[in-house]
């Protein structure tokens, strides 16, 4: 399985509301909405999760974060190997709540290809973004993290950043797939984020957070055209 454009990314973080359970239902909430709109949505459940999730649905999940490292006496740490198995077809990198050296980045990306495995870059700024399309990850996402969980669109307050960063990661490398992210809940925050030349966005709170989660994912695909 692998992710398709335009696209819409549900990173369920470790908030309260997203735990166990609630973790499946939410992701099972994603799974409708996509079947009943045909819009492309991945899910990233909370990291314990991960496995029963993904196995549970038949959208795309993705790890929140992995450790540059190989298998073996790593007690603690997460291995791409062990999300691949787990089910995920792939992993945010560099999450501004999980930063990462620059160095471990590029293990990640090109381990990733290796094992088939989609690798979705975080980035906070245009420079960042450009260091990031260098190592041709499958996606970049640009998040200023001032806006996270703010409930302030990027695509409102920092349009520029996203087209910024489409035009310095394409100029670089046209395959990869521009996502941006941070305070995004409705489908008229999707729809500026894509005029603005992303292909998707990556959220959080605006769905984990809702009263209805499913009215407000039908929302935001009713923002992808
Ligand atoms: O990974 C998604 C993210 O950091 C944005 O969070 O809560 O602003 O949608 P939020």
């Amino acid at each position: 399985m692998k992710l398709k454009t335009p696209l819409i990314i549900l990173n369920v973080k470790a908030y309260k509301e997203s735990m166990g359970k609630r973790d499946l239902k939410l992701a099972k909430i994603c799974e409708e909405v996509a079947k009943e709109t045909g819009v492309n949505i991945a899910y990233c459940p909370q990291q314990v999760d991960l496995a029963w999730v993904a196995n549970e649905v038949e959208i795309p999940c993705l790890a929140q974060h992995v450790d540059a490292l190989d298998p073996g006496s790593k007690t603690g740490w997460t291995v791409l190997e062990s999300i691949k198995e787990a089910g995920a077809i792939g992993t945010l990198v560099n999450h501004s709540e999980h930063r990462m050296k620059i160095a471990d980045i590029d293990v990640i990306v090109e381990k990733s290809k290796e094992l088939g495995l989609c690798t979705v870059i975080c980035t906070n700024n245009v420079v960042v973004s450009r260091a990031a399309a260098v190592m041709k990850p499958y996606s970049i996402a640009i998040e200023p993290p001032a806006l996270i969980g703010s409930g302030i669109p990027v695509s409102k307050a920092e349009p520029e950043i996203v087209s910024d960063s489409v035009n310095a990661i394409k100029e670089l490398n046209r395959d990869t797939v521009v996502l941006c992210g941070a305070g995004i809940s409705t489908g008229e925050d999707v729809r500026e984020s894509l005029k603005l030349g992303a292909e998707g966005v990556l959220l959080a709170s605006g769905v984990v957070k809702a009263k209805d989660p499913k009215r407000t994912l039908l929302d935001l695909a009713s923002g992808i055209f």
